[in-house]
């Protein structure tokens, strides 16, 4: 038996060896189906990506509790890029490790498609994002309580969890960047301040705080609840490394739990062997290809779906929950009618402007000098410190109102959470996202971070491994491209603040053109799509899932992922993925007990 060995780690095999050593007979991740004990468990969890390995690591905690873990993808283990935070990038459009997935035409970007990445391996989106922590406004999860009837989901209630994921650590340079006092200290995800600076750079964007503190006021910590303002960019980094929901949670500790069982490389198709309890539908287990074969591992307890906001409404559908009248059109049999699966997904539609700047300091320096990018790899091994343990997305982050008598309000009614809610985010980089060429550069990704575009992720085939198709719906509501262009002009105010003279040079974004048509033509999304399967009162007339995340109308079913948030919270994905993870858990663990 090869318990723990992974065939695309041949390149980085001395190290794997020794892991698998330590591990033999005791590591359960399963290489072979046939190694599995049975295939019956009290509870199986699709998708070992950033939720589901959560779900997987709590549940176990109570040793009489079967967990099989089931991730379409490989293992983690060895992925240089995914440890390496500066390589993130090299992993978005790879075969193995992402979903190959594109959109539709989008009628909001002059009908571009994008490339939609989701990454295919164990920690999911956690082991091949930006690593940007941010929790979003206390607001965004006061209105998931007051949406929803439970309070449980307010961010007072929530605090503890998201203290509960936080290991505050290597936190460099601390005084003034960051408020340890809002932080947890000892949970399994590494969050920190960079471990590397550029000090020309942000110290520009540090005096803009002070030349125009009015609109850029600076913030000591954007995790705190109250975002708005200019602060220190906070990653699941420690060490230097990436921290994942895999590399935290499923720790070789947690992995030595004879009741927590997890296969990869098994792609998950639907749910089965349905039932009836008490009159409510049901399902037995769930179908999973794993390599030729089609198999059924059954769950006496719950299913728990954590395939994230594109695999978990592809399976939903795939197994007949969803608009009857689009299963119907593919010939599946309706097992439970509830339209809203798939739709209202939402997503921060981005721009990213560019500027030439005078100084030698900027990411070009490791991107375009191939001795100093080497230089750099060399360090992060020997020492884990130097440019690569940065990802290099932003030394600082803007998160912005729109004033109050913006265009955008005319049109829609002001989507924000409430008046802490930012509209506009800033991704402040020191370097050409991408470099047009040889220089130096700096870039602003401007985003709408309360956004009211709409779109869907529905499928096309009763072929249940056929990729479903995603629409955006990218800036077709007009409260988008209005902010979206805002958001540019609030980025130029930013440069223009007096410090800037002399750095900046000229614009790589011409912004003098018909500004709707520049940003119809550039702009994409920042793959933090939320809402489809999302959550709803009990007894509400739209909606996916309950407040206690059970799908509503089914037995037995759960959605923990980020899917399951009726509105993409002001801020990057993970913090919010996370906390739904260690909340949707105890939900679970409750129902067990009162069982
Ligand atoms: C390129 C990119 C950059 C990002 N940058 C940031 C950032 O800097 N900061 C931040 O906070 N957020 C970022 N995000 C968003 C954030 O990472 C996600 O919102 C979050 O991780 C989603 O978690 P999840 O558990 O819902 O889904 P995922 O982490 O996607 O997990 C789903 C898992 O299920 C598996 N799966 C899917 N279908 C099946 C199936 N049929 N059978 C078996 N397994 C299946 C997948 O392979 C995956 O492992 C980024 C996302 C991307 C894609
Ligand atoms: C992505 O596409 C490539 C090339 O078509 C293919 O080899 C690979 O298996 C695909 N990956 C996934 C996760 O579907
Ligand atoms: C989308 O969400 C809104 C609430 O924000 C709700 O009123 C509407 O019914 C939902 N649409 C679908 C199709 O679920
Ligand atoms: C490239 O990097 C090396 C190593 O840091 C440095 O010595 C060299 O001067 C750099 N080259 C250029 C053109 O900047």
């Amino acid at each position: 038996m090869s318990y723990c060995f992974h065939h695309h780690h041949t390149m980085l095999a001395p190290a794997l060896i020794l892991l698998s050593l330590g591990a033999v007979g005791l590591c359960k991740v399963y290489d072979d189906v046939a190694e599995l004990p049975e295939l019956k468990f009290d509870y199986v969890i699709v998708g070992g990506g950033t939720a589901g390995n959560v779900v997987a690591s709590r549940l176990t905690e109570d040793p009489k509790i079967s967990v099989l873990l089931l991730e379409a993808g490989g293992s983690n283990e060895g992925v240089i890029s995914s440890e390496v935070p500066f390589l993130f990038g090299d992993l978005f459009a790879d075969s193995i490790y992402s979903w190959n997935y594109t959109s539709t035409p989008q009628p909001g970007l002059n009908g571009r498609s994008l490339g939609y990445f989701r990454a295919h391996f164990l920690g999911g989106c956690s082991a091949h994002n930006g690593m940007v922590y941010s929790r979003g406004a206390a607001d965004n999860f006061n209105r998931y309580a007051q949406l929803t009837g439970d309070e449980g989901w307010s961010w007072d209630r929530l605090l503890p969890y998201f203290r509960k994921t936080e290991k505050l650590t290597d936190t460099h340079d601390t005084s003034g960047r960051i408020n340890p006092r809002v932080h947890g200290t000892d949970g399994p995800i590494s969050v920190s301040l960079s471990g590397f600076s550029w000090p020309e750079f942000s110290d520009h964007i540090i005096q803009t705080t002070k030349e125009l503190p009015d609109d850029f006021p600076f913030n000591l910590d954007m995790n705190s609840g109250k975002p708005l303002g200019v602060g220190w960019t906070q990653s699941t980094i420690g060490g230097g490394e990436r921290s994942t929901s895999a590399t935290g949670y499923l720790t070789p500790k947690v992995m030595k739990r004879p009741n927590l069982h997890l296969l990869l490389n098994a792609q998950v198709s639907k749910l089965v062997n349905p039932s009836r309890k008490n009159g409510i539908p049901s399902f037995g287990g769930v179908q999973f290809r794993y390599g030729a074969a089609l198999l059924v591992a059954k769950a006496s307890k719950e299913i728990i779906l954590s395939a994230g906001a594109v695999g978990t409404p592809q399976i939903l559908m795939n197994s007949g929950i969803g608009s009857h009248a689009t299963l119907s059109a593919l010939g599946i049999p309706t097992v439970l009618d509830l339209p809203s699966v798939g739709r209202n997904a939402s997503d921060h539609p981005s721009i990213t402007l560019g500027w030439a700047v005078n100084s030698p300091e900027t990411l070009e320096t490791c991107t375009q000098n191939t001795t100093a990018f080497a230089e750099a790899m060399t360090e992060w091994e020997t020492s884990r410190t130097g440019p690569f343990v940065d990802p290099g997305i932003a030394t600082q982050i803007a998160w912005l109102r729109l004033k109050s008598d913006s265009p955008a309000f005319a049109k829609h009614p002001d989507p924000a959470s409430g008046p802490d809610t930012p509209h506009i985010e800033f991704l402040l980089n020191p370097g050409g996202l991408p470099a047009p060429g040889p220089g130096n550069f700096m870039s602003i990704v401007v985003s709408v971070v309360s956004p009211a575009s709409r779109g869907s992720v529905t499928i096309t085939s009763n072929d249940p491994f056929a990729p479903p198709a995603i629409d955006l719906g990218a800036l077709t509501n007009d409260f988008d491209i209005l902010a979206l262009k805002d958001g540019v002009g609030l980025a130029q105010h930013f440069i223009s603040a007096p410090v800037w003279a002399g750095y900046l040079g000229a614009p790589t974004v011409d912004l003098t053109g018909d500004l709707e048509a520049t940003i119809r033509s550039r702009a994409t999304v920042s793959y933090h799509m939320v809402g489809t399967a999302g959550m709803s009162a009990r007894g509400a007339r739209y909606g996916v899932v309950d407040p206690d995340l059970r799908v509503k109308g089914m037995a037995g079913l759960s959605v923990i992922d980020a899917s399951v948030l009726p509105f993409v919270p002001a801020a990057h994905t993970q913090a919010a993925s996370y906390v739904i993870a260690e909340r949707g858990a105890d939900l679970v663990k409750q129902r067990q007990r009162n069982r």
